[in-house]
């Protein structure tokens, strides 16, 4: 048994109105309810919350959740989580109450970031997701998109969620010159291309960036003309990526990491993919701004 999905992120940030207004007016999620404890909710689907902002001071990433099929697929998770080493916890009611699923576990990835796995999404169909800048999100069984974490051990990393989580190899992708390179370890567990890539870049925030995938490319556009109009600084224009071949651009979030916006990502099809390695990030774009 496996994760399934990535199905939400707990984000600890400083300025909540900034986030706020990038997320709803700039990015085109939906406000949601806020929990039981009055933190606020984005969504992007039909899923009750997908991105929590908590305050905070490191604006980070404060956690991650998965989803797993249902409650056995969540015992059979915590017994691997266990027979790995890693130190489980049963969430409460009202731990599940604020996080708006049925049952959850807890767990801490090897650099410490809290990792949540659940079944049983509360959905709201009832009060149907309107974004009121663009058409719609990628998601239902690839999730809510994707994170690169820096890590501080890839192995110890790759331990954790490809041997313990059950997360599939997609790729590689090695930058800088021999000597020097890095390699990103890319990894899938839906079709998805990846959920989760792992970058040994230690020391600064955990979260990279988080990619949130639009219906066309041209949402993808004219979210590019928000940013423009909004003076929200790019770190990287438009490109497309060598592995995923998702076309998008990197904004600025008021915490300092990227949010990615993309569009017409490839898939991944566990009968027939390949693993491959790539030596460069885009087929073309992504120019890094001054
Ligand atoms: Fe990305």
């Amino acid at each position: 048994m496996a994760v399934s999905a990535l199905g939400y992120i707990g984000l600890e940030v400083c300025d909540i109105a900034g986030w706020d207004s990038f997320l709803h007016d700039v990015v085109g999620l939906m406000r949601g309810t806020p929990t039981p404890a009055g933190i606020a909710t984005y969504r992007i689907d039909d899923q009750a919350q997908r991105l929590c902002l908590h305050h905070g001071a490191s604006d980070d990433l404060g956690y991650l959740g998965f989803q797993v099929r249902d409650p056995a697929a969540l015992q059979a998770v915590a017994r691997q989580l266990e027979h790995d080493g890693f130190g489980v916890e049963l969430a409460s009611g009202d731990q599940c109450a604020e996080r708006r699923v049925m049952e959850m576990i807890r767990t801490t990835d090897p650099d410490g970031l809290g990792v949540e796995i659940f079944c049983g999404p509360y959905l709201a169909p009832e009060c149907p997701f309107r974004s009121t800048v663009c058409s719609g999100f990628v998601t239902a069984d690839q999730g809510l998109g994707h994170v690169v974490l820096s890590v501080a051990d890839p192995d110890a990393a790759r331990r954790f969620y490809e041997q313990a989580l059950g997360f599939r190899l997609s790729d590689f992708v090695v930058l800088g010159p021999p000597g020097e390179s890095i390699e990103i370890v890319f990894l899938h567990c839906n079709p998805r291309h990846h959920t989760v890539a792992l970058a040994p870049l230690s020391g600064g925030k955990r979260l990279l960036h988080f990619m949130v995938q639009m219906q066309t490319l041209d949402d993808v556009g004219s979210a590019l003309d928000r940013c423009s109009a909004g003076d929200v600084p790019l770190s990287m224009g438009l490109g497309r990526h060598t592995n995923d071949y998702m076309v998008s651009f990197y904004a600025v979030t008021p915490s300092g990491f990227d949010v990615e916006i993309g569009s017409g990502a490839r898939t991944v099809d566990d009968a027939t993919w390949r693993v491959e390695r790539h030596a460069a990030v885009s087929i073309w774009g992504h120019r890094r701004s001054q």
